[in-house]
Protein backbone atom coordinates (compact mmCIF):
# COMPACT_ATOMS: atom_id res chain seq x y z
CA UNK A 1 0.00 0.00 0.00
CA UNK A 2 0.92 3.32 -1.01
CA UNK A 3 2.55 5.77 2.04
CA UNK A 4 0.22 8.42 2.45
CA UNK A 5 1.84 11.79 2.39
CA UNK A 6 1.40 15.62 3.43
CA UNK A 7 3.86 17.89 2.36
CA UNK A 8 3.46 21.26 3.50
CA UNK A 9 6.26 23.70 1.72
CA UNK A 10 6.68 27.42 1.53
CA UNK A 11 8.19 27.22 -2.18
CA UNK A 12 11.19 28.01 -2.42
CA UNK A 13 13.44 26.04 -5.44
CA UNK A 14 14.79 23.51 -2.44
CA UNK A 15 11.02 23.15 -1.35
CA UNK A 16 9.98 22.87 -5.20
CA UNK A 17 12.56 19.84 -5.60
CA UNK A 18 11.48 17.86 -2.64
CA UNK A 19 7.70 18.46 -4.00
CA UNK A 20 8.65 16.88 -7.54
CA UNK A 21 10.35 13.90 -6.13
CA UNK A 22 7.65 13.27 -3.72
CA UNK A 23 4.83 13.49 -6.43
CA UNK A 24 6.71 10.86 -8.99
CA UNK A 25 7.97 8.38 -6.33
CA UNK A 26 5.36 5.46 -7.25
CA UNK A 27 5.13 4.24 -3.62
CA UNK A 28 3.91 7.55 -2.11
CA UNK A 29 0.60 9.15 -2.35
CA UNK A 30 0.90 12.83 -1.74
CA UNK A 31 -2.68 13.59 -0.46
CA UNK A 32 -2.22 16.84 -0.18
CA UNK A 33 0.11 19.84 -0.30
CA UNK A 34 -0.26 22.87 1.54
CA UNK A 35 1.39 26.25 1.80
CA UNK A 36 2.65 27.98 3.90
CA UNK A 37 4.37 31.79 4.21
CA UNK A 38 8.41 31.81 4.95
CA UNK A 39 10.76 32.11 1.56
CA UNK A 40 7.84 33.70 -0.06
CA UNK A 41 4.73 35.64 1.18
CA UNK A 42 1.81 33.28 1.84
CA UNK A 43 -0.05 34.68 -0.90
CA UNK A 44 2.82 33.90 -2.97
CA UNK A 45 3.83 30.40 -1.51
CA UNK A 46 0.38 29.61 -2.27
CA UNK A 47 0.33 30.71 -6.11
CA UNK A 48 3.52 28.81 -6.16
CA UNK A 49 2.45 25.59 -5.07
CA UNK A 50 -0.98 25.54 -7.10
CA UNK A 51 1.76 26.52 -10.50
CA UNK A 52 4.14 23.78 -9.32
CA UNK A 53 1.51 21.19 -9.22
CA UNK A 54 -0.15 22.26 -12.44
CA UNK A 55 3.39 22.24 -13.90
CA UNK A 56 3.98 18.41 -12.87
CA UNK A 57 0.38 17.61 -13.23
CA UNK A 58 0.82 14.02 -11.97
CA UNK A 59 -1.81 11.62 -12.04
CA UNK A 60 -3.05 11.92 -8.45
CA UNK A 61 -4.10 15.40 -8.32
CA UNK A 62 -3.67 15.97 -4.41
CA UNK A 63 -5.43 18.77 -2.10
CA UNK A 64 -3.91 21.96 -1.84
CA UNK A 65 -3.43 23.99 1.27
CA UNK A 66 -4.28 27.77 0.74
CA UNK A 67 -1.57 29.79 3.29
CA UNK A 68 -2.61 32.68 5.95
CA UNK A 69 -0.15 35.05 7.64
CA UNK A 70 1.39 33.69 10.88
CA UNK A 71 -0.04 35.38 13.75
CA UNK A 72 3.41 37.81 14.37
CA UNK A 73 3.66 38.45 10.82
CA UNK A 74 6.53 36.84 8.41
CA UNK A 75 9.88 38.27 10.92
CA UNK A 76 12.29 37.89 7.83
CA UNK A 77 13.26 41.10 6.12
CA UNK A 78 15.99 40.41 3.72
CA UNK A 79 17.31 37.31 3.00
CA UNK A 80 20.42 35.43 2.66
CA UNK A 81 21.37 33.43 -0.50
CA UNK A 82 20.18 29.89 2.03
CA UNK A 83 16.33 31.33 2.09
CA UNK A 84 16.39 33.38 -1.11
CA UNK A 85 14.66 30.55 -2.52
CA UNK A 86 12.52 32.54 -5.10
CA UNK A 87 11.14 30.69 -7.63
CA UNK A 88 10.04 33.75 -9.69
CA UNK A 89 12.85 32.82 -12.16
CA UNK A 90 10.37 29.87 -13.71
CA UNK A 91 7.65 32.70 -14.53
CA UNK A 92 4.96 29.44 -14.31
CA UNK A 93 1.79 30.74 -15.07
CA UNK A 94 -0.99 29.89 -12.44
CA UNK A 95 -5.13 30.60 -12.83
CA UNK A 96 -6.51 31.53 -9.36
CA UNK A 97 -7.84 28.58 -6.63
CA UNK A 98 -11.56 29.18 -7.11
CA UNK A 99 -12.27 27.57 -3.23
CA UNK A 100 -9.18 28.03 -1.28
CA UNK A 101 -9.14 25.93 2.06
CA UNK A 102 -6.76 27.09 4.62
CA UNK A 103 -3.69 24.51 4.51
CA UNK A 104 -4.63 23.78 8.34
CA UNK A 105 -8.06 22.47 7.71
CA UNK A 106 -6.81 20.65 4.83
CA UNK A 107 -4.52 18.54 6.98
CA UNK A 108 -6.87 17.80 9.92
CA UNK A 109 -9.84 16.64 7.13
CA UNK A 110 -6.47 14.47 5.64
CA UNK A 111 -5.01 13.13 8.80
CA UNK A 112 -8.77 12.45 10.14
CA UNK A 113 -9.53 10.11 6.96
CA UNK A 114 -6.62 8.16 7.76
CA UNK A 115 -5.60 7.86 11.07
CA UNK A 116 -2.10 7.08 12.27
CA UNK A 117 -1.17 6.58 9.08
CA UNK A 118 -0.55 10.13 7.25
CA UNK A 119 3.15 11.69 7.57
CA UNK A 120 3.41 15.52 7.33
CA UNK A 121 6.51 16.55 5.77
CA UNK A 122 6.91 19.96 6.65
CA UNK A 123 9.54 21.73 4.98
CA UNK A 124 8.77 25.37 6.01
CA UNK A 125 7.90 27.35 9.21
CA UNK A 126 5.71 25.28 11.31
CA UNK A 127 2.48 27.73 11.45
CA UNK A 128 -0.09 25.21 9.58
CA UNK A 129 1.13 22.40 11.68
CA UNK A 130 0.91 24.23 14.66
CA UNK A 131 -2.51 25.66 13.79
CA UNK A 132 -3.86 22.11 12.93
CA UNK A 133 -2.45 20.79 16.10
CA UNK A 134 -4.44 24.07 17.91
CA UNK A 135 -7.92 23.11 15.95
CA UNK A 136 -8.00 19.75 16.70
CA UNK A 137 -7.23 18.49 20.00
CA UNK A 138 -6.86 15.06 18.78
CA UNK A 139 -4.58 15.92 16.03
CA UNK A 140 -1.73 14.97 18.03
CA UNK A 141 -2.71 11.14 18.34
CA UNK A 142 -4.34 10.73 14.95
CA UNK A 143 -1.62 11.69 12.76
CA UNK A 144 1.11 9.20 11.84
CA UNK A 145 4.65 11.39 11.96
CA UNK A 146 5.65 14.94 11.32
CA UNK A 147 8.69 15.30 9.95
CA UNK A 148 10.31 18.67 9.79
CA UNK A 149 12.88 20.26 8.32
CA UNK A 150 14.73 22.80 10.81
CA UNK A 151 16.49 24.01 13.80
CA UNK A 152 20.24 23.28 14.66
CA UNK A 153 21.19 21.03 17.94
CA UNK A 154 25.40 22.33 17.73
CA UNK A 155 26.32 24.02 14.67
CA UNK A 156 24.89 27.29 14.30
CA UNK A 157 21.87 28.82 12.61
CA UNK A 158 21.72 30.07 9.00
CA UNK A 159 19.18 33.07 9.00
CA UNK A 160 20.70 34.49 12.06
CA UNK A 161 23.65 33.37 14.13
CA UNK A 162 21.49 31.34 16.31
CA UNK A 163 17.97 30.43 14.41
CA UNK A 164 17.79 28.31 11.25
CA UNK A 165 15.33 29.67 9.14
CA UNK A 166 12.26 27.71 9.15
CA UNK A 167 12.19 28.08 13.21
CA UNK A 168 12.70 31.62 13.44
CA UNK A 169 10.06 32.57 10.81
CA UNK A 170 7.42 31.57 13.61
CA UNK A 171 9.28 29.92 16.51
CA UNK A 172 5.63 30.53 18.60
CA UNK A 173 4.14 27.80 16.11
CA UNK A 174 7.30 25.74 16.33
CA UNK A 175 7.27 25.51 20.19
CA UNK A 176 3.77 24.52 19.91
CA UNK A 177 4.68 21.70 17.59
CA UNK A 178 7.76 20.79 19.43
CA UNK A 179 5.78 20.62 22.86
CA UNK A 180 2.62 18.21 21.42
CA UNK A 181 2.27 14.42 21.43
CA UNK A 182 2.78 13.96 18.22
CA UNK A 183 5.86 11.58 17.08
CA UNK A 184 8.04 14.07 15.19
CA UNK A 185 12.06 13.63 13.31
CA UNK A 186 13.72 16.76 13.41
CA UNK A 187 16.33 17.15 9.89
CA UNK A 188 18.56 20.16 11.79
CA UNK A 189 21.23 21.95 10.03
CA UNK A 190 23.57 19.94 11.53
CA UNK A 191 22.79 16.77 8.92
CA UNK A 192 21.43 18.97 6.03
CA UNK A 193 24.42 21.51 6.18
CA UNK A 194 26.77 17.66 5.16
CA UNK A 195 25.14 17.70 2.02
CA UNK A 196 27.01 20.31 -0.03
CA UNK A 197 26.45 20.38 -4.11
CA UNK A 198 28.94 21.97 -6.12
CA UNK A 199 28.12 23.08 -9.81
CA UNK A 200 28.96 19.64 -11.19
CA UNK A 201 25.34 18.83 -10.18
CA UNK A 202 23.18 21.00 -12.73
CA UNK A 203 24.50 17.80 -15.04
CA UNK A 204 23.64 15.51 -13.19
CA UNK A 205 19.97 16.63 -13.48
CA UNK A 206 17.57 15.13 -15.81
CA UNK A 207 17.72 16.59 -20.20
CA UNK A 208 16.48 19.92 -20.66
CA UNK A 209 14.08 18.16 -23.19
CA UNK A 210 12.08 16.81 -20.39
CA UNK A 211 9.46 19.32 -17.65
CA UNK A 212 12.04 18.17 -14.84
CA UNK A 213 14.99 18.85 -16.03
CA UNK A 214 13.99 22.38 -17.70
CA UNK A 215 12.53 23.69 -14.44
CA UNK A 216 15.35 22.33 -12.58
CA UNK A 217 18.15 23.51 -14.80
CA UNK A 218 17.10 27.13 -14.24
CA UNK A 219 15.72 26.78 -10.61
CA UNK A 220 18.93 25.56 -9.18
CA UNK A 221 21.41 27.27 -11.80
CA UNK A 222 20.01 30.87 -9.92
CA UNK A 223 20.60 28.73 -6.05
CA UNK A 224 24.16 28.88 -7.27
CA UNK A 225 24.33 32.10 -8.27
CA UNK A 226 22.70 33.44 -5.20
CA UNK A 227 25.12 31.26 -3.33
CA UNK A 228 28.09 33.18 -5.06
CA UNK A 229 26.57 36.56 -5.05
CA UNK A 230 25.40 36.63 -1.53
CA UNK A 231 27.21 33.76 0.81
CA UNK A 232 31.11 33.63 -1.86
CA UNK A 233 30.19 29.89 -1.99
CA UNK A 234 30.20 28.03 -5.26
CA UNK A 235 28.39 25.27 -3.47
CA UNK A 236 24.74 25.12 -2.71
CA UNK A 237 22.51 23.39 0.39
CA UNK A 238 19.39 21.75 -0.21
CA UNK A 239 18.03 21.25 3.09
CA UNK A 240 14.35 20.57 2.36
CA UNK A 241 15.55 17.75 -0.30
CA UNK A 242 17.21 16.05 2.19
CA UNK A 243 14.77 15.87 4.95
CA UNK A 244 12.54 14.77 2.62
CA UNK A 245 15.07 11.83 1.65
CA UNK A 246 15.16 11.25 5.81
CA UNK A 247 11.84 10.15 4.70
CA UNK A 248 12.52 8.10 1.93
CA UNK A 249 15.66 6.63 2.84
CA UNK A 250 15.84 6.63 6.58
CA UNK A 251 18.49 4.05 6.43
CA UNK A 252 21.19 6.55 5.37
CA UNK A 253 20.51 8.91 8.83
CA UNK A 254 21.27 8.10 12.35
CA UNK A 255 18.66 9.07 14.28
CA UNK A 256 18.99 9.52 18.46
CA UNK A 257 16.17 10.70 20.69
CA UNK A 258 16.37 14.11 22.31
CA UNK A 259 14.51 16.65 24.63
CA UNK A 260 14.50 20.02 22.79
CA UNK A 261 12.41 23.56 22.76
CA UNK A 262 12.40 26.67 20.81
CA UNK A 263 13.49 30.34 22.16
CA UNK A 264 10.46 32.52 21.40
CA UNK A 265 11.67 35.67 22.82
CA UNK A 266 15.79 36.22 23.10
CA UNK A 267 16.76 39.79 21.41
CA UNK A 268 19.72 37.70 19.81
CA UNK A 269 18.77 34.04 19.83
CA UNK A 270 14.82 34.24 18.73
CA UNK A 271 14.01 31.12 17.09
CA UNK A 272 17.10 29.14 18.56
CA UNK A 273 16.74 25.62 18.47
CA UNK A 274 17.44 23.69 22.45
CA UNK A 275 18.53 20.56 23.46
CA UNK A 276 19.25 19.42 26.57
CA UNK A 277 22.70 17.46 26.06
CA UNK A 278 23.82 17.87 30.23
CA UNK A 279 25.47 14.66 31.15
CA UNK A 280 22.20 14.29 33.79
CA UNK A 281 19.67 15.96 32.05
CA UNK A 282 16.75 17.42 33.92
CA UNK A 283 14.20 17.41 30.87
CA UNK A 284 13.30 13.85 30.85
CA UNK A 285 10.79 13.69 28.42
CA UNK A 286 12.59 13.14 24.55
CA UNK A 287 9.86 14.87 22.53
CA UNK A 288 11.66 14.40 19.51
CA UNK A 289 13.52 11.81 17.14
CA UNK A 290 16.99 13.95 15.87
CA UNK A 291 18.76 13.20 12.27
CA UNK A 292 22.38 13.77 13.84
CA UNK A 293 24.29 12.40 10.76
CA UNK A 294 23.61 11.22 7.07
CA UNK A 295 25.34 9.49 4.99
CA UNK A 296 25.53 12.86 2.60
CA UNK A 297 27.18 10.84 -0.80
CA UNK A 298 24.34 8.43 -0.74
CA UNK A 299 21.50 10.73 -0.57
CA UNK A 300 22.93 13.18 -3.41
CA UNK A 301 23.31 9.50 -5.84
CA UNK A 302 19.80 8.81 -4.25
CA UNK A 303 18.41 12.55 -5.48
CA UNK A 304 20.35 12.15 -8.97
CA UNK A 305 18.61 8.97 -9.17
CA UNK A 306 14.73 9.68 -8.25
CA UNK A 307 14.96 12.93 -10.19
CA UNK A 308 15.27 10.79 -13.33
CA UNK A 309 12.63 8.84 -12.44
CA UNK A 310 10.76 11.79 -12.19
CA UNK A 311 11.59 13.06 -14.90
CA UNK A 312 10.77 10.10 -16.67
CA UNK A 313 7.35 10.13 -15.12
CA UNK A 314 6.59 13.70 -15.62
CA UNK A 315 7.66 13.43 -19.32
CA UNK A 316 8.72 16.44 -21.98
CA UNK A 317 8.03 20.07 -22.39
CA UNK A 318 4.80 20.77 -24.23
CA UNK A 319 6.06 24.36 -23.95
CA UNK A 320 9.70 25.54 -22.76
CA UNK A 321 9.47 27.60 -19.12
C1 LIG B 1 15.07 26.19 5.19
O1 LIG B 1 15.01 27.56 4.86
C2 LIG B 1 14.58 27.73 3.54
O2 LIG B 1 15.43 28.54 2.84
C3 LIG B 1 14.56 26.41 2.87
O3 LIG B 1 13.42 26.35 2.05
C4 LIG B 1 14.53 25.43 4.00
O4 LIG B 1 13.22 25.03 4.29
C5 LIG B 1 16.49 25.84 5.56
O5 LIG B 1 16.89 26.53 6.69
CA1 LIG C 1 11.38 25.34 2.73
Amino acid sequence: MARKIILDIDPGIDDALALCLSLFDPSWEVLAVTAVGGNVSSAVATRNTQALLAYFDPERSPRIGAASEPDRGLPVKGRFADSADDLRVAALPVAELRTPHPSEKVIVDEVRSAPHAVTIVALGPLTNIARAIQRDPEFSALVGRIVIAGGAVQVGGNITPAAEFNIYCDPVAARVVFASAAPKTLIPLDASNKLVLGLGFLSELPEETGKVGALFRKLLSAKFRNYRLELGRETIHLHDTLALMAVACPELFRFVEMSGDVETAGELTMGATVFDRRAAPAWRHNNLEVAVSVDAGAVHQEIVRRLRLAADAAGDLATPV
